[in-house]
């Protein structure tokens, strides 16, 4: 750890690697989560899902469960305070899955029908096990396939661009020397945040409080608010420590029954959801059926990119996965189609997670480049190379920086891929067929418009307030070292204080858009701080506050096609008897904007190529068709990469200064996984010459 002392250090602390400001707190057990805050008088919940997949509630037989021990209540569309769903909150309209206990109607196996609340949390377990609920059963349907005919709603999520065209792809995939036309799978993935959700909620003096795990507390305040109808500033959520957050940590059922709990009761009531729970309650990413066609030159000059994507969605709410999103700023060619449609089944709503569309829709388009690129005869990086655009290949607009090919040619450096046989199934090592792959990704580099206060202390100190949130990532880190730079002083000077709604308006801690809108109100506010300290005059005992708003200047940005951009590698081994793929390395090199925090932001990249690994070789959520639920949901049933299936993965960055952003951070929480997975599949079919164009690449599939 890099250290400054005195209040005058003008040397960067943004660019040196810095632990964790609450890394002792957390390894030490002193950091505390929402699901173990003591609270005198608190009551515990426990949600009752539903066993069928279609229907309605017939009876929820609570009689006698309220006669068990410790018993204060059984919550249900029977009695229920009511809510609504009809309003649209910073990230669309919500998913009427939050709208619990509203109506007998059940649209999936998972919905929740019932809260028992009790003194303890055993108590209440026991209870909601007990508890009879008695279901009008309908047939149902979950069978996702690609041959569905699906859909899409362009009012429903209009900043979505469902589909997007450019030119004529049918013309120029007839008069293309070589076509690649393959179809691709995803399975149905699933977020398991290591800290399972949880939420408090009481009434303090008329105001509600929630302590929660979430990835924007002002986000999930505004939106508890408009559910009950209360004035925002009646509303108060903390999020203080978060265990892993994906895009499942907003507002989800366990808030919004904890606060109908505290409400009835009148005391508080904690709510927690089980690992198993997670599975239907907190959203997952959806399968996936992809078409991709590319037709080209014989040179590999692309003339036409037609990537088509269904996904599934539940029958309550629409959620796009935008997979065929991914490609619109790829790669240059005469002619482009994209669109994503959706099936809607009756399931819980699919949600954002890591890369939502990029993840899946780069294995597509990135494994389909690689077989156009044995096609064609060429190397995959050079094929990149040709079709390298140099403005938006669908917008027509300028990038604001594109540094894709510096990261191929830093990645092949430190790979070795110059000396790579393009041959297929030729490398031997004992049981063990060995290939390499690589693979492009991109993420879209967003700002939204956040307030902070930055203040003054009498004692010399500063300390800054924002609704942002750590979910793991490193980022009350991070903003330290913005807020240090931007005040001229050491980190250690600094007190950050984040995940409180009432600091404000900010962008939550998503779409990788993070640390970029935050650090710009902090430094908005920390710059005209400095100008009124300069002025001189001393501080007053309650110090001196400056608050930024930076709606005005990020709706000033000019129009650019603002992404990061990445290259990854992988080597794997196929073994040969067992089907098993063993990933020996992987290296990822990433154009991503100024980087923070290395040391973090490193984390940040191995996590998501973790990821990709995962979601390569082991991750399937299988949904039983006779009963709409899933098989094995929990963490032995659901598979994901553990340590030993990880090995040896490096991650690293090349300059990338965007010359038109103040803040010039891109944002570095999703693309690591981008393009992972594709470059683990074209690296299995370079050690075996087969292609795996369904994910996972299971042991049953290699044989
Ligand atoms: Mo992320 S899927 O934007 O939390």
């Amino acid at each position: 750890m890099t250290t400054m002392t005195g209040t005058t250090a003008t040397a960067a602390a943004v660019g040196t690697g810095h632990t964790r400001v609450e890394g002792r707190a957390k390894v030490t057990g002193a950091a505390r989560y929402a699901g173990e805050i003591p609270f005198a008088e608190l009551a515990h919940g426990w949600l009752v899902l539903s066993t069928i997949a279609r229907g309605r509630i017939r009876s929820v037989e609570s009689g006698p469960v309220m006669s068990m021990p410790g018993i204060l209540a059984v919550l249900h569309h029977g009695n229920a305070p009511r809510v609504t769903t009809d309003y649209t909150g910073l990230l669309g309209r919500p998913d009427p899955t939050v709208a619990v206990f509203q109506h007998d109607r059940v649209p999936c196996a998972g919905w929740p029908v019932a809260l028992v609340v009790a003194e303890t949390s055993e108590q209440a377990r026991e209870a909601a096990a007990a508890l009879v609920v008695r279901y009008d059963d309908e047939p149902h349907d979950v069978a996702f396939s690609a041959g569905r005919p699906g859909t899409y709603t362009p009012e429903s999520s209009p900043r979505l661009q469902a589909e997007t065209r450019k030119g004529d792809v049918e013309a120029e995939l007839a008069a293309s020397a070589v076509v690649v036309d393959a179809e691709y799978t995803t399975p149905e993935e699933h977020h398991t945040s290591l800290e399972p959700h949880a939420a408090m909620a009481h009434w303090d003096g008329g105001r509600l409080e929630v302590v929660d795990s979430n990835q924007g507390s002002r986000w999930v305040a505004e939106d508890l608010a408009q559910l009950f109808s209360l004035d925002p500033a009646s509303v108060r959520v903390r999020s203080e420590h978060v265990g892993g957050a994906f895009g499942s940590k907003g507002v989800r059922p366990h808030q919004v029954c904890a606060v109908m709990a505290a409400t009835v009761l009148h005391r508080p009531v904690r709510v927690v959801l089980t690992r198993r729970q997670m599975f239907s309650l907190v959203g997952y990413r959806s399968p996936t059926a992809q078409r991709v066609r590319l037709g080209a030159d014989a040179d590999g000059r692309l003339r036409a990119v037609d990537h088509q994507a269904q996904n599934l969605t539940s029958t309550v709410h629409e959620f796009v996965e935008r997979s065929a999103a991914y490609g619109r700023v790829m790669y240059d060619a005469d002619a482009h189609h994209t669109v994503d449609r959706v099936v809607a089944l009756d399931v819980p709503t699919p949600t954002w997670m890591r890369a939502p569309g990029e993840a899946p829709g780069s294995f597509a388009l990135e494994s389909a480049l690689d077989e156009l690129a044995e096609k064609c005869g060429m190397d995959p990086i050079a094929l990149r190379e040709r079709n390298e655009p140099d403005r938006g290949p669908v917008s027509g607009l300028p990038f604001s920086s594109r540094n894709l090919l510096a990261c191929f040619r830093e990645g092949a450096r430190r790979f070795g891929w110059a000396d790579r046989d393009p041959r297929p199934g030729l490398r031997r090592e004992g049981r063990w067929l060995l290939g390499t792959g690589t693979a492009a990704a991109t993420f879209p580099s967003g700002v939204a418009p956040s307030t902070a206060a930055v203040t003054a202390e009498a004692d010399g100190t500063f300390t800054v307030r924002i609704t942002a949130a750590d979910v793991g990532t490193g980022a009350r880190t991070a903003l330290t070292l913005i807020a240090a730079d931007a005040l001229h002083v050491a980190p250690e000077h600094i007190r950050m204080r984040i995940a409180d709604s009432d600091f404000g308006q900010a962008m939550v801690a998503g779409g990788s858009m993070g640390t970029r809108s935050w650090a710009w109100a902090i430094t908005t506010a920390a710059g005209e701080l400095r100008e009124r300290l300069a002025l001189g005059g001393g501080i007053p005992p309650e110090g001196i506050t400056v608050r930024s708003d930076t709606t005005e200047a990020v709706g000033a940005l000019a129009m650019r096609e603002r992404h990061s951009f990445g290259a990854q590698f992988a080597e794997v081994a196929v073994d040969v008897s067992s089907g098993e793929v063993r990933v020996r390395r992987m290296l990822g090199i990433f154009a991503a904007g100024r980087i923070v925090n290395p040391l973090t932001a490193r984390s940040q990249f191995i996590g998501g190529m973790t990821w990709g690994l995962s979601m390569a070789l082991h991750e399937e959520a299988v949904r039983d068709q006779a009963s709409g639920a899933l098989v094995g949901a929990d963490l032995a049933g659901y598979h994901f990469a553990a340590n030993a299936d990880v090995p040896l993965i490096e991650a690293d960055w090349v300059d990338d200064t965007d010359n038109d952003d103040p803040i010039g951070i891109k944002g570095i929480g999703e693309i690591g996984i981008v393009g992972a997975a594709a470059a683990i599949a074209n690296a299995v079919w370079h050690a075996t010459g087969v292609r795996h164009r369904h994910l996972p690449i299971r042991p049953d599939r290699v044989l």
